[in-house]
């Protein structure tokens, strides 16, 4: 099980340091146990590198919110894999829906990404999902499989323990809306998802990860995280809270 925490553009140095440190406490006080789950956070870029230090010695790993799919150069404003790196990531959110909204990312551009991210020696977290519309009109698995197939040229052929394909199913209409998806409504795309992936990987596909996210809080995850083809979570809002978002670390089942 793998539990991403997407802080989005939220955290001044002091308080993404605090929500770190809240973090890695927590987990430590629990160390009685062994951990059910890998635990990544995605803070702002510009406090990659303080909770990349607040990070050090625990089991807490650092991913980035998005990358560049150019390797360097004139592009503005744009973050590359090998600086992710730089500061400590070792994973790296890409084709999130507010990107595909706000700054027009295309499947094909989120695949281009997903490359960098895997050039670079970066684990991406590829998000789908789709809209309320799309939804309501019939075609959530068509526009699942259309944004999955734009992924499978582009994932190499050797993957690793450390790079592999994850994907995080995130229908737009549940993130940040406090609604998230029915139970049933995640099984069928996670089968689906997993179906697709098995007739373009083979075998590949059942060490693939399925992440679901949109609106996860400690009293849903319990029940999402226990549904086959559900291999973890990508945490919004919940995941600015320390106290919440180690309780949907304690909602992972210890089959895992
Ligand atoms: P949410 O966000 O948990 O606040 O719904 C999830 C996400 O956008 O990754």
């Amino acid at each position: 099980m793998l539990i991403v925490g997407n802080w989005k553009m939220n955290g001044l140095i002091e308080t993404a340091q605090e929500l770190a440190d809240g973090i890695v406490a927590g987990l430590g006080a629990r160390s009685g146990r062994s951990l059910p789950c890998e635990v990544v956070l995605c803070p702002p870029a510009t406090a990659l590198l303080t909770v990349h230090q607040r990070l050090d010695g625990s089991v807490v790993k650092l991913g980035g919110q998005d990358l560049s799919e150019h390797e360097s150069g004139a592009h503005t404003g744009e973050i590359c894999g090998i600086m992710l790196r730089n500061v400590g990531c070792r994973h790296v959110i890409v084709g999130h829906s507010e990107r595909r909204a706000d700054c027009g990312e295309d499947d094909a551009k989120v695949a281009r990404k997903m490359a960098a991210a895997f050039r670079d020696g970066l684990q991406p977290i590829v998000c789908v999902g789709e809209t309320l519309n799309e939804r309501e009109r019939g075609a959530t698995l068509e526009v699942i499989g259309a944004q999955l197939a734009a992924l499978v040229p582009y994932v190499p052929r050797e993957l690793t323990r450390r790079q592999t394909l994850v994907v995080a199913y995130e229908p737009v209409w549940a993130i940040g809306t406090g609604r998230n998806a029915e139970l049933e409504q995640i099984r069928e795309v996670h089968g689906f998802m997993r179906r697709q992936l098995e007739e373009a990987f083979g075998a590949d596909a059942a060490r693939m990860r399925l992440l679901y996210g949109g609106s996860v809080k400690p009293a849903n995850a319990g029940s999402i995280f226990g549904l086959e083809d559900v291999d973890g979570g990508l945490i919004g809002g919940a995941s600015l809270k320390s106290a919440e978002f180690l309780a949907i670390i304690d909602a992972v089942p210890e089959k895992f």
